[in-house]
């Protein structure tokens, strides 16, 4: 059987081609056969000239990411890079598709790079908490200078053609669409001209100027500090850059190996690998196989909070939205809010004015009356949170939308068959779970109800992908499965605060553990009315043996509703973003505790971390064990991409499964000791301790 790598004789010229898809990573086989191909080539008489390519959609998109963590299987490929590099005959590499990590790597090493003009190129390795290893952090200062790379590598951004010709990482841009084409036309031109070999681990100039340019390493790491909060691999890219302009070639090699091995050992590396495959194995759903419904128009009810947002990313995406209101005032209100996100767009440089106004001009028609969505394939229901209200609309849909058309419900918490039970067909209701501000969270949660169609789930997943966002699918119950598990671990969070500790120290620390924001300051975004209303809702079938923390309900009754009135559970003064400690909310929370006869006690960060995060992980086995989500990877996926939780961890259950399910499972029964009524282990989180097993051997089913 032919290998991964083959050659074929065009003249003087050799081809080289990995054809090793579905993107032709750099697996053991692919290196072992390029190594060989070249070596064969090089040494070939009547061989003057290489040329290398990829078959398929794209060049190699890196090195296998699956090998990772699993013994290593030579050749290495920094090896297989230098041995090309060091060919006396040129060899010459054709980019198209992406050019990434080892795959650009490789590209480096060849002697002469030309793109074809869709090609996209980079170093990602940051993006799964590793630096490039295999000759990118050496070369790439010598073709384009420390700062370019310093920037490229620890953004880990893509570059068009244009951009990496202006750079210096390719030498042209091909007119031929074929990248092999185009790597024998530009031999063929490196030959005519008797063009040297030329390497890049030789080139000098770029680098001369930052030799003993401290101050160049010392800004990247300074500006890190805040960008790259908490990551490990973006300060050992600076290091590995630094090294290529402080030492030697050969020793700048060594040095970027050892930094790339530490990158390699450290639990960053494991947690960002894992939402890597996380996000593209969520996609992997029972109604994959179904032929999703054609959406080419849509109707949005209620242009509020999330009605606008929604808007605006269908819109931005192309798709043509009529938004329904309720009366003429509150359609000017929603036209208003999709403008001023329009506008907050402009403000930013991501949109020009023109842009803007094409788009409200042709994507977006208001309405009064559910006959202007007779045409839509698909309406999204963004009204008030009341069932009473839902199942209004909910009717008036079942009445004007075509056959065939999608309902959807973007509700928080609401039973979604609860609302398809009001319509003639339930096997097209289905929820749409967006989160705020639905224009840039990329979380969209599926939610299939009890007689969802599978062209109604497959279509909410088809929406996801043209809108760029991860769609999680996720089954009906309070919450679905984000809101769920929030509920739970809020609660924890209000009950030490009720015991002592502060929400200002408990966003602190989950801040230092690496969330975007802490629970507090996030409540105080979203507005705390949303919540207030729903335990109001809750209120009349609480188990009255819960323990329930009254102190937002005394917040809210002032009517602080966070950002949005000035206060919440900070104070906002002047319209500030960053809110300050309030001695107000203080005084609120001492009444309480004084109320219910708690003496506060001392929480220390590490206490809050355990205590929040154990809440997360039992609750999160409740929704797998009872189908709600799908696998431990699909709780990770909905925390990475919707509550911030850090990335670098890989979310919640895999964070468990690092930290070791017996530990977690020991905090939640020391819990359950203090408050037998908040805390009940899951049968899940027991099972799996009982087995010896972790939550990702239930990702591999
Ligand atoms: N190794 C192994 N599998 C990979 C892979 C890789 N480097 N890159 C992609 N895949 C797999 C995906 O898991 C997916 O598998 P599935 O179909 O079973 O789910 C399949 O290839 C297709 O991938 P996508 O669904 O992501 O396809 P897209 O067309 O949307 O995107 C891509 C293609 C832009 C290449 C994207 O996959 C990507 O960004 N890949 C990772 C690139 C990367 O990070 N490379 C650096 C690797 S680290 C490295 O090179 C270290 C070196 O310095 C030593
Ligand atoms: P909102 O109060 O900002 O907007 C609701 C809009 O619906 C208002 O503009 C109102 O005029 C309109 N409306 C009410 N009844 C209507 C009817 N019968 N016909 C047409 N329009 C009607 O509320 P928000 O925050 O946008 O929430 C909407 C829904 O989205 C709720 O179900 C909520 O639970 C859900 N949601 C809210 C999130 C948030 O963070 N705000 C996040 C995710 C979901």
């Amino acid at each position: 059987m032919a290998g991964p790598v083959t050659t074929e004789r065009r003249g003087k010229i050799a081809v080289i081609v990995v054809d090793n898809p579905p993107v032709n990573a750099l697996s053991q086989a692919v290196r072992q056969g390029l190594d060989e191909a070249v070596a064969a080539a090089q040494a070939e008489d009547g061989v003057q000239a290489l040329v290398v390519a990829g078959a398929g959609r794209t060049f190699i998109a890196g090195a296998d990411i699956r090998e990772f963590g699993k013994p290593p299987q030579p050749p290495a490929l920094p090896e297989v890079i230098n041995r090309i590099e060091a060919g006396a005959k040129p060899v010459i590499v054709a980019l198209h598709g992406t050019a990434l990590g080892g795959g650009l790597e490789v590209a480096l090493g060849c002697h002469y790079r030309v793109a074809l003009p869709g090609a996209r190129v980079g170093l990602p390795e940051v993006s799964l908490g590793l630096i490039p290893g295999a000759g990118g952090t050496q070369r790439t200062p010598r073709l384009i200078g420390a700062a370019q790379a310093v920037e490229l590598i620890t953004s880990g951004r893509h570059v068009g053609a244009e951009e990496a010709l202006a750079l210096g990482l390719v030498d042209e841009i091909a007119e031929e669409d074929d990248p092999v084409a185009a790597g024998v036309a530009f031999a063929e031109t490196v030959l005519a001209e008797g063009r040297p070999v030329r390497r890049s681990g030789e080139a000098e100039d770029k680098i001369a100027a930052d030799r003993g340019n401290a101050t160049l390493f010392a800004d990247a790491r300074k500006a890190l500090e805040t960008k790259a909060r908490g990551l490990f691999s973006p300060f050992k890219c600076v290091d590995a850059v630094e090294a290529a302009v402080t030492l030697p070639f050969a020793e700048g090699l060594k040095r970027e190996r050892a930094l790339f091995l530490e990158c390699m050992d450290s639990p960053q590396r494991a947690g960002l690998i894992h939402a890597f495959f996380a996000e593209r194995e969520v996609r992997k759903i029972p109604e994959a196989k179904a032929e999703p419904r054609e959406i080419a128009a849509v109707g949005v009810i209620g242009g509020g909070t999330m009605g606008a947002g929604i808007a605006v990313a269908l819109m931005t995406a192309g798709l043509p939205v009529v938004l329904v209101e309720r009366d003429a005032e509150s359609l000017a209100r929603g036209r208003a809010n999709v403008e001023g996100i329009l506008d907050g767009g402009v403000k930013r440089g991501k949109m020009t004015a023109e842009a803007r106004d094409a788009l409200l001009a042709s994507k977006l028609t208001g309405a009064l009356d559910y006959e202007a969505l007779a045409e839509v394939d698909l309406a999204i229901e963004a009204v008030f949170e009341d069932m009473a209200v839902k199942k209004q609309v909910f009717t008036q849909l079942d009445a004007a939308l075509k056959p065939d058309a999608i309902l959807a419900s973007n509700t928080s918490y609401l039973d979604v068959d609860e609302i398809a039970a009001v319509t003639a067909r339930p096997q097209d209701v289905i929820g749409l779970h967006f989160f705020s501000p639905a224009h840039v969270m990329r979380l969209l949660e599926v939610v299939a109800a009890a007689k969802t169609a599978p062209e109604v789930v497959a279509g909410g997943f088809a929406l996801a992908k043209r809108l760029g966002k991860v769609a999680v699918r996720a089954g009906v119950c309070d919450g679905f499965i984000g809101n769920r598990i929030l509920s739970v671990y809020r609660r924890q969070a209000d009950i030490m605060v009720e015991d002592g500790a502060s929400p200002y120290a408990i966003d602190a620390a989950l801040l230092d553990f690496g969330f975007a924001m802490g629970p507090y300051a996030v409540a105080d975004l979203a507005g705390l009315d949303i919540g207030w209303a729903n335990r109001k809702r809750l209120a009349p079938t609480r188990d009255p043996k819960e323990r329930y923390v009254e102190i937002a309900d005394r917040i809210c009754e002032r009517g602080w509703f966070g950002q949005k009135t000035g206060r919440g559970f900070y104070l906002y003064p002047e319209g500030a973003r960053r809110g300050e400690p309030d001695p107000e909310v203080e005084a609120i929370i001492a009444e309480a505790r004084a109320k219910k006869g708690i003496a506060p006690r001392d929480f220390t960060a590490e206490e809050i971390v355990r205590r929040y995060l154990a809440a997360m992980i039992n609750e999160g086995a409740r929704v797998v064990a009872e189908g709600i989500a799908l696998r431990p990877l699909d709780v990770d996926v909905t925390l990475l991409y919707g509550y911030g939780f850090p990335r670098w961890r890989g979310g919640p259950m895999k964070y468990a499964d690092l930290r070791g399910l017996d530990r977690v499972l020991a905090d939640v029964r020391a819990y359950q000791a203090e408050d037998p009524a908040s805390w009940q282990p899951a049968r899940l989180l027991v099972d799996l301790v009982e087995g010896g097993e972790s939550f990702d051997s239930l990702n591999r089913v």
